[in-house]
């Protein structure tokens, strides 16, 4: 069994330890099954790099190269991917002096989840001119300020400065942006709102951790998150991307690629998912879509653990005789509770129980807490372990044997089991000796949606645009 200690059941009743046991069989991913999903993340990596494309849109960012070191200036930054806004001013002197950072966050109201894409564009304008209001109020005429969009949603994009929204992921849902260019959005609430800001850059979150992150460690090959959502973003050489036009570039010139492997086999025919992942599934905003990402991000996990404890106690093994009315509620756990519940190693789960009764109002027997405790292990274990074959799969695609990989995002920084549980699945599917040194390691990620998003403004700036896109070859029926 991987990872996971039997101990933890000692005590509780057999019948109850047969279903445990049959849930067990179903979400213990051994290391020949961690193989089999890696080479197909690789299959689909390099599919996506073709006209044609696969499940995983590969999305090239027109980030060309890493940053040198050299990049100066100031430059606003937005940042717009989960439920908040996040607004910085960066001013940015070159890798030996440090970077200054003044920021503001906003709630992006949960109305705006479902509204028209005025509406939600004109909320995100706004928040941009209260914060420059606010840093520059006696400016009369000031003067328009270069602003990098960090919009962590997969865009298809011509050039640096544009992006068509291909479907929102999490929980957001605005049909109307969905076929549009983000940045005509923005840039026109902007403009209506006179907000004094030019985009110059369009950024996804992670390709915005891996410039970051590698700004001051050159080890740095990949950049990932691994929060509300999951991805990575890479380098990758431009002769390899078959689905950019020609372009007066060397073969083996770097363009960072956003995988956007969130969607891997969105068609369903690798990943072992269970009942319960069928049934998030098709209770979430976006059914059918990012089914990979629903077994490994943080706005899922919490979810998954609701549905298997609903089930268990309409089979009577689970809070027998308690009022689940509140666990009946949709999304009524997030991923804290999972990181609460973790890191209660007490004999009694002193902490466990006082969540649910504060979260869930229900008074747990001693059992239904071992259960509890047992049941979050074996979610929690299983993201990490498939979290870890996307990372490995980039490493095999591009034959990186040994590199570090900044991460970022709330599973990683608040879930300490998450990282050393996705190390060892790394070793395993990447077959180092045993005993020998981790190669490919992970690194709390530098800010990608500030200094990132700031360092991909300048070299947007200095180098101006490149390149564009092949057409989608028509498929035949
Ligand atoms: C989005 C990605 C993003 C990831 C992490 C996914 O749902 O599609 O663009 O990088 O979440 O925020």
């Amino acid at each position: 069994m991987q990872g996971l200690r039997p101990q933890l059941l000692e005590g509780i009743p057999e019948n109850v330890y047969d279903k445990i046991r049959q849930l067990e069989d179903s979400f213990v991913i051994g290391t020949p099954g961690l193989k089999k999903v890696t080479n197909h993340i690789v299959e689909e990596l390099k599919k996506g790099l073709g006209v044609d494309g696969g499940d995983i849109p590969m999305n090239v960012t027109w980030v060309m190269g890493y940053p040198t070191g050299e990049e100066r200036g100031q430059y606003l930054t937005l940042d717009m991917g989960g439920t908040y806004l996040r607004v910085c001013d960066v001013v940015l002197a070159g890798r030996n002096e440090s970077v200054q950072l003044d920021q503001s966050k906003y709630k992006i109201p949960e109305n705006l989840q479902n509204a028209q894409a005025d509406e939600l564009w004109d909320y995100v304008a706004e928040c941009l001119r209260l914060f420059l209001l606010d840093r520059h109020p006696s400016e009369e005429e000031p003067i328009k300020m270069p602003l990098a969009f960090t919009f962590s949603y997969p865009v298809t994009q011509n050039s640096i400065r544009d992006g068509i929204l291909q479907q929102w992921t999490k929980s957001l849902n605005v049909p109307e942006v969905v076929g549009k260019d983000v940045v005509t959005q923005l840039q026109a609430a902007l403009d209506r709102k006179k907000v004094q800001a030019d985009i110059v850059a369009l950024v996804n979150d992670t390709t915005g951790t891996l410039i970051a992150s590698a700004y001051h460690d050159p080890e740095i090959k990949i950049g990932s998150i691994i929060s509300t959502g999951c991805n990575a973003a890479y380098m990758e050489e431009y002769g390899a991307i078959e689905k950019i036009e020609e372009c007066s570039l060397p073969n083996d010139a770097l363009i960072a690629i956003n995988t956007e492997y969130g969607a891997f086999d969105n068609k369903r025919h690798v990943l072992p998912r269970t009942t319960y992942d069928e049934n998030l599934d098709k209770l979430s905003p976006h059914p059918g879509c990012q089914i990979y990402e629903k077994m490994v991000a943080g706005l899922y996990l919490g979810e998954l653990l609701r549905l298997i404890f609903l089930e268990l106690h309409f089979q009577g093994a689970l809070f027998a005789d308690q009022d689940i009315s509140i666990l009946k509620q949709p999304n009524v756990i997030d991923t804290s509770f999972l990181t609460i519940a973790e890191a209660d190693v007490s004999e009694s789960l002193r902490e466990l129980r006082q969540l649910c009764l504060e979260k869930l109002a229900l008074e747990p027997h001693p059992c239904d807490l071992k259960v509890c405790r047992y049941l979050v292990e074996l979610i929690g274990t299983r993201a990490a372990r498939l979290y870890a074959c996307g990372i490995a799969a980039i490493c095999k695609k591009r034959g990186f044997e040994r590199c570090h990989v900044g991460v970022d995002g709330a599973v990683f920084n608040h879930y300490p089991a998450f990282g050393k549980r996705a190390s060892q699945a790394l070793r395993e599917v990447l077959d180092w000796p045993s005993g020998s040194e981790d190669l490919v390691t992970f690194h709390e990620a530098e800010d990608g949606s500030g200094i990132g998003a700031a360092l991909i403004a300048a070299l947007a700036v200095k180098r101006g645009g490149c390149g564009r896109l092949k057409p989608r070859a028509q498929k035949s029926n």
